[in-house]
């Protein structure tokens, strides 16, 4: 590492020039210039003259293809100000350096004097001042706690197994970070693939940095002021995640591996004798023979197309892993790769061997549009058996695996001598390893878009850079069996949600754990269920040689908490797929820390309330993370809360000490939502049901805006989908809950709304669209109303006081 008194630094400005949508300042031997993208997003780029900038990885919306923003630039004595609708940008002339504001001249983010870009030889880096009370989410798949604040990281993609809850660097590199201080927040995207390092803060408490072993000073600047805002402007610059197929939201069972074809079915059997709802079954690599992508083991799977037919039948979706290193020896894929040049090569041209499972490996270059294509094209033989998911592994690349030992104990091999095309740079490793697994997703998401272009991809993949989310789902590796990963798990996908990935999740169950082989844990395997059940992306997996890890496999009582954890995921689809939609349109996560919604309240970023977390915008969810705890402390924000179980209510803005028993995980419900639910299921599409359940905690106000459509094909593009408003509003002892007219082609199969509204008391008078309904149950333990009306209707009202006038 470079040390701070080694750099060189920038100098002062000798010269600018206007653009139309940009502009640049000379300055020393390099040029810094600003490019608006959006009155609030700003790109900075700082490079010595004369370098060409290599394409962006990640972006999919240059410069050129967005809308003019108008913006004026004001020369002064000691600086510029570049002045758009929401941001100022300072530009200091002796030395260069830049401070953000806002409208109102409050600083948002501000160059350290003179440090504005640093560097030595191609080491490039930028420092910044620390706010006051500022805190640093995102950065991707980061093990540790959930506020980097004073943590050094690293981005450089690699195979790993951590065990430790502070390992660093991990599979995915997303140099994406976001800033807040109190209401105001920005993300800063540093787009650079080389090796990055992020010290926000470790080094000096006064500052933070970023920086990379190579390339430019490139980083887009986005303000807020909140979360949301600037993950729209991100996602709108780097892609947004496709809606996936419904059933991916499933359950999903893995382990490493099922290893024939009588035990798929025999788990895909059990599932459903034992009731608990499963969609979704992975095959890891023993399916393959020998290892090889695009082969099925016929000793084993005799007759996979037949297999996967049947459990189709079944309700079953199968996943089977592809892994991008290509076995060394003569088979057609090897051949086809060798004699097409279609791999990474060495400098000398000879294609570069690693080792992986299959032993010898080389691996295609993904940065070629020509192998992309050709890897697409492949996927025929896994879409002609009826896969309908493709598992993206070892895509960091993993290049140095000893396969007789698990991975376990490699033999270092030297990967200075990789080279890929990188459209036309052969760029060394050093610059691309970052961006493999981003290029071989895009490979595979071509595949769908060709050769099943009607249906919806999924995708799940080990290793990504910024922009991963438009090809596929994520998942956070070789994890730990141990109650500390629970909490660690939920904090890394709070930070990948915040970094552009929505669809992510973790092993359930933990993958590696050296006790696990010998021993049995129920009470992790129940605790790690509870909160799995909300990771966006639900599967359980576990390595090789572990004992079983099936929902059932821990004793009857553990099953039982699995199959209700599961049903409940099932009941909540429809908020779930809604919140997919959301993420889909907008950018915003699927699980979100406390903050998200109550950026201001500085409780909410209390490390001792880091694991607590929200499912959308009103299911709060405290997970457990200890093995013998009793009670739980828990904080829950501003406004009034249910919880779910118990129907207790509690004020918010306040700390409470809430009793954890095993069977449950304290769930609240914000008073004000309108959840959709539905009728369990054993898997996505089982049966139509005849009714969509609302279940509604009225509140001074509340909404919902409910997205439906097939859930599979690409139909929704054309307007094939139903968009319904719910509205409710509640007063002492009045309910009143409207429903808007439908928008969209698409129409559910189900008739009616079955309403379940919380309620302190029997309601006196229940009216539908002002006709005194006349079936309706109040069940004064859970405090539920329930009734039916038919889709078609419009406004609820009710109220729970005797001679009470309809206004
Ligand atoms: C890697 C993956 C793991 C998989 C194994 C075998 O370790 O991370 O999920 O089971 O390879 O394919």
């Amino acid at each position: 590492m470079v040390a701070k008194g080694e750099l060189e630094t920038i100098g002062r400005v000798t010269g600018h020039s206007n653009g139309k949508r940009d502009i640049a300042f000379e300055c020393g031997n390099r040029v810094a210039v600003l490019e608006v993208f959006d009155d609030r997003m700003v790109r900075v780029v700082i490079a010595p003259p004369g370098s060409p900038l290599a394409l962006s990885h990640a972006v999919v919306r240059p410069l050129s293809s967005w809308p003019r923003c108008a913006f004026t630039l004001d020369e002064q004595e000691q600086k510029f100000l570049m002045r758009t609708d929401a941001l100022g940008v300072r530009v200091k002339k002796e030395p260069f350096s830049l401070t953000f504001c806002d409208r109102d001249e409050q600083v948002l983010n501000a160059d350290r004097d003179g440090l504005a870009c640093a560097w030595k030889g191609p080491h490039v880096r930028c420092y910044k001042r620390m706010r006051e009370r500022e805190h640093f989410f995102g950065f991707g798949e980061k093990a540790g706690p959930l506020d980097k604040r004073g943590r050094a990281m690293v981005m450089w993609s690699r195979d790993t197994i951590y065990r430790s809850t502070d390992a660093d660097p991990l599979y995915q590199s997303v140099p994406f970070f976001i800033g807040v201080s109190g209401g105001l927040a920005y993300g800063i995207f540093f787009d650079n693939t080389y090796r990055s390092y992020f010290d926000m803060g470790q080094e000096d408490p006064d500052e933070y940095y970023f920086g990379a072993d190579g390339g430019a000073l490139d980083y887009y600047f986005i303000y807020g002021p909140d979360l949301r805002s600037i993950l729209n402007l991100y996602t709108r610059l780097t892609g947004r995640m496709p809606l996936p197929p419904k059933w991916a939201l499933g359950y999903h069972q893995s382990r490493y591996s099922y290893r024939t074809e009588k035990q798929v079915r025999k788990i895909a059997s059990e599932f459903r004798r034992r009731r608990i709802p499963c969609d979704v079954i992975h095959l890891d690599i023993h399916y393959m023979d020998g290892f090889r992508s695009f082969t099925f083991d016929r000793r084993r799977f005799p007759d996979p197309g037949r297999l996967v037919a049947d459990l189709r039948q079944q309700g079953f979706h199968v996943v089977a892993v592809v892994d991008p290193g290509v076995k060394d020896e003569d088979y057609p894929i090897y051949q086809e790769c060798v004699e097409r040049g279609f791999y990474c090569s060495k400098a000398d041209g000879t294609p570069f061997v690693g080792r992986g499972w299959p032993g010898r490996i080389i691996f295609p270059d993904f940065t070629r549009q020509d192998v992309k294509d050709w890897w697409a094209d492949l996927h025929t033989f896994y879409f002609g058996l009826g896969i309908e998911g493709i598992w993206n592994d070892m895509n960091e690349p993993s290049l140095n695996i000893n396969p007789r030992t698990q991975g376990l104990w490699q033999r270092p091999i030297d990967e200075s001598d990789l080279y890929m095309d990188d459209r036309g740079l052969n760029s060394n490793v050093a610059r691309v390893r970052n961006v493999y697994a981003l290029n071989e997703c895009e490979a595979t998401f071509r595949a769908f878009r060709k050769h099943r272009p009607h249906w919806r991809p999924f995708i799940l993949t080990r290793s990504g850079y910024a922009g991963i989310q438009r090809y596929a789902a994520t998942w956070t590796g070789d994890n730990w069996s141990s109650f500390e990963h629970i909490g660690l798990s939920v904090r890394m996908l709070l930070n990948v949600g915040l970094s552009g990935v929505p669809f992510a999740g973790a092993d359930i169950g933990g993958f590696m754990g050296i006790r696990k082989m010998f021993r049995q844990d129920p009470p992790l395997y129940a605790r790690w269920i509870q909160v799995g059940v909300f990771y966006p992306f639900c599967r359980t997996h576990t390595a090789i040689y572990t004992r079983p890890q099936e929902p059932w496999s821990f004793g009857r009582r553990v099953e039982e908490i699995s199959r209700r954890y599961i049903t409940l995921r099932y009941r909540l689809l429809p908020y779930i797929y809604n919140l997919f939609r959301e993420a889909a349109t907008e950018g915003v996560p699927i699980i979100r820390p406390l903050f998200f919604d109550h950026q201001a309240d500085e409780q909410c970023y209390d490390p001792r309330f880091e694991n607590q977390f929200f499912l959308g915008r009103d299911l709060l969810i405290v997970p457990v993370t200890e093995k013998k705890c009793k009670t739980v402390q828990v904080y829950l924000p501003a406004r009034e809360w249910i919880h779910f179980w118990s129907g207790e209510e509690f004020a918010g803005g306040k700390e409470y000490q809430v009793a954890v028993g095993l069977e449950d995980i304290p769930i609240f419900v914000r008073r004000g939502a309108i959840l959709p639910m539905q009728p369990p299921v054993q898997y996505v599409g089982e049966q139509e049901a005849d009714i969509l359940i609302l279940q509604v905690y009225p509140a001074r106000s509340g909404s919902l805006e409910l997205y439906e459509d097939d859930g599979l094909t690409q139909d929704h593009h054309s307007g094939d989908y139903c968009i319904t408003r719910f509205e409710c509003s509640g007063t002492d002892g009045e309910v009143r809950i409207s429903i808007g007219d439908r928008e969209g082609t698409f129409r559910p199969e189900y008739t009616h709304f079955l309403f379940h509204i919380f309620l302190p008391a029997r309601p006196v008078q229940l009216t539908v669209d002002g006709w005194a309904a006349e079936q309706w149950t109040y069940d004064e333990r859970s405090r539920f109303l329930e009734f039916r009306c038919d889709v078609g209707s419009r406004e609820i009202w009710l109220s729970t006081q005797e001679r009470r006038e309809r206004r």
